[in-house]
Formats: C-alpha cells, structure tokens, sequence
C-alpha cells in the first residue's frame, strides 16, 4: 500500500456484519482504513472490529466518546485493546478528559510504540452553527471554537482532530504540521455531493493540510467501486509532494 492510499479512510455506513464484510474483501489492500461508527458497532459490536482486523486491515473507531475522565479513558483503553488504529472522542469533554485517555493510553502503550493507536478529537460537529452553540450558551461562532478546540486537544496531547475540509487550514495555523488532520466532506469532482454541502476534491484537502480523508459514498455507491477508489487514490497521489 503506498502513501496516498494509506490515507484514505473508507466510510463503513453500513448495517450488518456481512455488508461490512463484503466491503472489507472488496476494498481491502487499496484504502488505508474502515471507518466503524455508531451504526454498525452499535449493531454488530467489537466483532465487527476483529473481522476487519483479522483481514489484516486497519480501522477508525468512530464512537466520539464524551463522559467522565475516567469512563472515556476506560473505554479508550479497550478500543486499544481492539486492535484500533483511530479511534476519537470529543473535544468538548475538555481538557482534564483528553488529557487522562492520553495518559490511560500511554501507561498500557507509550507513544511511538507499535499497535498504539491516533487519538483523534472531534472540535465542533459540522452539523452545528453559530445558532446551535447559542443555544447551548456558546456565545462564540464555530470558527473561533474550532482552532480553540484543536489546541485544547493538542495540548492534552492529542494525536490530531477530524475537522471539515473548509477548517483545514485554520488548524494547521493554530496547531503546526505535526497534528493530524482526518477530513470527510470530500468528493471527487465529477461525484454526487449526497447531503455533504461545503466540499473539497481530494487534491484541494490535502492540498489545504489534510492528512487523512474519510470518503464513503462516492466509492459505495459508484458503479465500480474499486475502481472508484482507485480513481481518488490517483487524485490523491498526484497531489502529495515526491
Ligand atoms: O458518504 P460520505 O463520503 O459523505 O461519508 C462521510 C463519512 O464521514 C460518514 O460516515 C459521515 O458520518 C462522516 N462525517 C461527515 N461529516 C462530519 C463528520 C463525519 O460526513 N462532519
């Protein structure tokens, strides 16, 4: 697998075991990770995790933990033990949250050592605006939480955040190079933009600072979907520097 594939996150929207296992075996060897979210673990459980992992394929827990410290470092420590390569909690659990799971983390699997996964925050959900964070008595607009929000996340040592192709750049501004990026929102130019409304190709986001582009339907629902990965993992590639 070279580079620009190991950067592309495959969206696992599905809702049975074997749906999921059919994309593994389809996909597998040409995207970097699956995505499991809420759906299909909330349906299948950790089995799902071990089929993909037994493929020998990476995968993204996408759970967005929020609790307690000691609740969001407890379950972190078993999506460790999962064999998990991404997992991610939100950043709005705070500082004393991130910064436990990180040292949770650290005690069963320092950084830098093999198997230990990317902690990944997510900073304000795109589905909000400005709107939803008054209502819930966030006076300031998503743009300054955002970059307020990666910080916070990578100063409780934090991998990286999931952020909207749009956000990209204001996060590397506000955290440097070496913070992960994991970017969906992306469709290739000539795909459907399904209910995504601000969105980049895969060149403009990498190009803009992404690390890593989660994509489902414009692989899922293309006619070949292999060949559909194949055509972003080209995109990709074209736009990765040597
Ligand atoms: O099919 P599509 O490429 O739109 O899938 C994108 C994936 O990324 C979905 O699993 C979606 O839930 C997730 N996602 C997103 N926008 C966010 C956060 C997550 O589309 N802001």
């Amino acid at each position: 697998m070279d580079k620009a594939q190991r950067r592309l996150i495959f969206a696992l929207d599905v809702d049975s075991f074997e749906e999921a296992r059919g994309w593994v075996d389809r996909l597998d060897g040409q995207v970097g990770a699956f995505k499991v979210g809420k759906q299909l673990f909330t349906r299948c459980g950790p089995d799902v995790v071990r089929m993909i992992r037994d493929r020998g394929a990476d995968v993204f827990l996408d759970l967005k933990y929020h609790d307690i410290p000691n609740t969001v470092a407890m379950a972190g420590i078993e999506a460790l033990r999962l064999g998990v390569w991404m997992f991610n909690v939100h950043a709005l659990g705070g500082p004393e949250m991130m910064a436990r799971l990180v040292a949770e983390v650290d005690k069963v699997c320092p950084r830098g050592t093999p198997g230990r996964p990317l902690l990944i925050a997510v900073t304000i959900l795109t589905s909000s605006t400005d709107d939803t964070l008054r209502a819930i008595g966030i006076d300031r607009p998503v743009g300054e939480m955002v970059p307020r929000l990666a910080r916070l996340a990578q100063q409780a040592g934090m991998d990286g955040v999931v952020a909207s192709p749009q956000e990209v750049g204001l996060i590397r501004q506000a955290c440097g190079p070496d913070f992960a990026i994991v970017t969906p929102g992306v469709r290739p130019a000539d795909a459907a933009l399904d209910d995504q409304k601000r969105v980049m190709t895969p060149g403009e986001a990498l190009r803009a600072g992404a690390d890593y582009l989660v994509i489902g339907r414009p692989i899922s629902a293309a006619a070949d979907p292999a060949a559909a990965a194949a055509g972003i993992v080209a995109e990709m590639r074209a736009a990765l520097p040597g």
